[in-house]
């Protein structure tokens, strides 16, 4: 499924207060397949946007278009079940989402809630390649009550119950916010498994640039409600100079790119650390100071 935003607006109070405008006509295309980033300081409106893309705000009244695939968010009729079951939210810090009595009644929740018509049968089986696709061992932890999980098992528990409905599309909000650099990597290594095999279109908010350069095949940036750049990382922080103007972080890469550059070294490279070296690697023709690169 596509994913169309169009000149989408949202405000928190009237609008007329210029500090209350969140969204100030966000224009954004996600097509199926893409493992999309967005970036932007804090308070950019990236929060806002993602939870327009399920409904948990509701699309304002002249306030934009937004279609998801087939769903219309601002058709009356929009199916909002059916479209909470195709596009999963993965919120920040989903670990506070956990809720049940045990591992399997939360994760089988997003069935029994989105899928009513599904049998407990199916629900089991359903449960069951969740906690599996995400780690974990099923007869081990169905269970056990979520509380008794350590972080990095509760936020896979949070994660199974979102992809439990096998929707097409993952929204994920800071998922890697709190996690130490394993955790982080393993967390990482599970996206690039469900992008592909569960889930078809991924979108990750993040203020970490060396995830998204290193991850995603394009990504958006936020400043001040609106988008500021879109594209590939390449082309994205090729913009180096001005997305630190804008008060952003960089990709390591980027930084390294930038010192290079003021030792009068330019390379072309993608902004991913393999990409950097092979850069690197091109320029000196292997040679760097007399050893081999
Ligand atoms: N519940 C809320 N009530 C009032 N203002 C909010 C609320 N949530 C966010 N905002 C404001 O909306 C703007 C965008 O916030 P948000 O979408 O959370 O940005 P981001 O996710 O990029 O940090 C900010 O100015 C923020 O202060
Ligand atoms: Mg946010």
């Amino acid at each position: 499924m596509r994913i169309e935003v169009k000149d989408l607006r949202y405000s928190y109070g009237e609008a007329k207060v210029l500090s209350n405008i969140a969204l100030d006509g966000v224009s954004l295309t996600v097509e199926e397949g893409d493992f999309f980033g967005i970036i932007g300081q804090t308070g950019s409106g990236k929060t806002t946007f993602v939870q327009h893309l399920n409904g948990l705000i509701k699309l304002g009244k002249d306030c934009g278009s937004i279609k998801v695939g087939g769903y219309d968010l601002g058709d009356k009729k929009c199916d909002f079940k059916a479209l909470r079951a195709s596009l999963g939210m993965v919120f920040q810090y989903p670990e506070y989402q956990l809720f049940a009595e045990t591992v399997f009644d939360d994760v089988a929740f997003g069935v029994k809630n989105f899928m009513p018509e599904v049998s407990l049968e199916k629900t089991q089986e359903m449960v069951k390649e969740a906690l599996t696709t995400v780690g974990l061992n099923y007869d081990k932890i169905k269970d056990k009550s979520p509380f008794d999980l350590s972080g990095g098992q509760k936020r896979r528990v949070a994660i199974a119950g979102v992809i439990v409905t096998k929707p097409e599309v993952l929204v994920l909000d800071e998922p890697v916010a709190g996690l130490d650099p394993v955790g982080k990597r393993e967390f990482i290594s599970l996206l690039h498994r469900l992008h592909g095999s569960f889930v078809k279109t991924i979108i990750l908010v993040s203020h970490d640039m060396d995830l998204v350069a290193e991850n995603c095949t394009k990504a958006a940036i936020f400043s001040h409600g609106k988008i500021y750049a879109v594209g590939s990382p390449k082309e994205i922080f090729s913009r180096y100079e001005e997305l630190q103007n804008l008060g952003l972080d960089l990709p390591v890469t980027a930084y390294l790119t930038r010192a290079l550059e003021n030792n009068g070294v330019k390379i072309n490279s993608d902004f991913t650390v393999d990409g950097f070296i092979n850069a690197v690697r091109i320029k000196t023709n292997g040679k760097i100071d007399g050893g081999e690169l």
